[in-house]
């Protein structure tokens, strides 16, 4: 039985939203934003305030549990290595996934909080905020949107299947490789959101992802929520996606018999395990 209220959890999303980064989409002062590692790798003042006040009020929701969050860590202020360690309740907070598409005025962006516990994802959390949507999961719970159950039904063939990728992150010495292999799906475009892009594939508008860079905060909240609604999700390996995970790949999809499809199309000819 879980001790945390999920939708307690959801309002606390709702609220930060409402305060700090809502007033602030297209009205951003240029004092207010600020580039990280390049300057598509962005922080607003939206992302530093939401992230704070997270740290001050999740652990009273959880006595003992400890906040990380991108810019926490982005700062050094934290410790992502506190994830190695399954005996920690961990939340870990994205303040605003999709920075560049908020900076920019586009509609992909939104909250995200995982909770680790016992070193396993157990509630994860969504929220798209200029669409008003909740995407609550819990591990073996289900997914939940705006308190909907969410069941992915559509199966589509490789052919029919909208797929989203970001060539970014990827291994230098495959990204045109796997460009070719992907024109075998019917579309595949980033949104520059892991929000919305998992959010997506939980729906059933989408069928695929393909990731690279497995930082915790754009994973973990997803990987969950597709899961729970009877997607498919799994490490370049093949292996399960867990909290300790970091650097290796990631496919999700809306089954498994998807998943191996496109296992089998994106890494055709491709030694794998060198990028492991
Ligand atoms: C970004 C988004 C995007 C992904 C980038 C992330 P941020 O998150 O999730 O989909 O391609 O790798 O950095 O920085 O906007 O929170
Ligand atoms: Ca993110
Ligand atoms: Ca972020």
């Amino acid at each position: 039985m879980s001790v945390i209220d999920p939708q307690h959890v959801a309002q606390i999303l709702e609220e930060c939203a409402n305060k700090y980064v809502l007033p602030r989409y297209k009205q951003l002062q240029e004092h207010e934003i600020a580039a990280k590692s390049g300057p598509r790798d962005l922080v607003t003042q939206a992302d530093i305030d939401v992230e704070a006040h997270l740290e001050r009020v999740l652990p009273d929701l959880l006595p003992g549990s400890i906040v990380i969050g991108e810019e926490g860590i982005s700062r050094g202020d934290m410790d992502i290595g506190i994830l190695q360690d399954p005996s920690q309740t961990v939340w870990i907070v994205d303040p605003v996934d999709g920075t560049h598409n908020f900076v920019s005025g586009r509609r992909e962006f939104g909250i995200m909080l995982a909770c680790v516990i016992e070193g396993e994802t157990r509630h994860s959390w969504i929220y798209d905020i200029l669409g008003d949507a909740h995407y609550i999961a819990e591990k073996g719970e289900g997914a939940y949107r705006n308190g909907e159950k969410l069941e992915i039904t559509e199966h589509r063939a490789p052919a029919e299947m909208t797929a989203h990728i970001n060539y970014r992150y990827f291994p230098r010495d495959i990204q045109e490789q796997i460009r070719g292999a992907m024109s075998a799906f019917g579309e595949s475009y980033s949104l520059s959101c892991a929000a919305h892009e998992y959010s997506r594939i939980a729906t059933g508008q989408s069928d695929l992802a393909l990731y690279s860079r497995l930082k915790p905060w754009d994973h973990l909240p997803g990987a969950l929520l597709v899961q729970e609604a009877g997607g498919y999700v799994a490490k370049w390996d093949e292996r399960a996606y867990t909290p300790r995970d970091d650097y290796a790949g990631l496919i999700v999809a809306s089954c498994e018999e998807s998943w191996r499809k496109a296992f089998n199309i994106i890494f055709q000819g491709i030694d794998i395990k060198k990028y492991l």
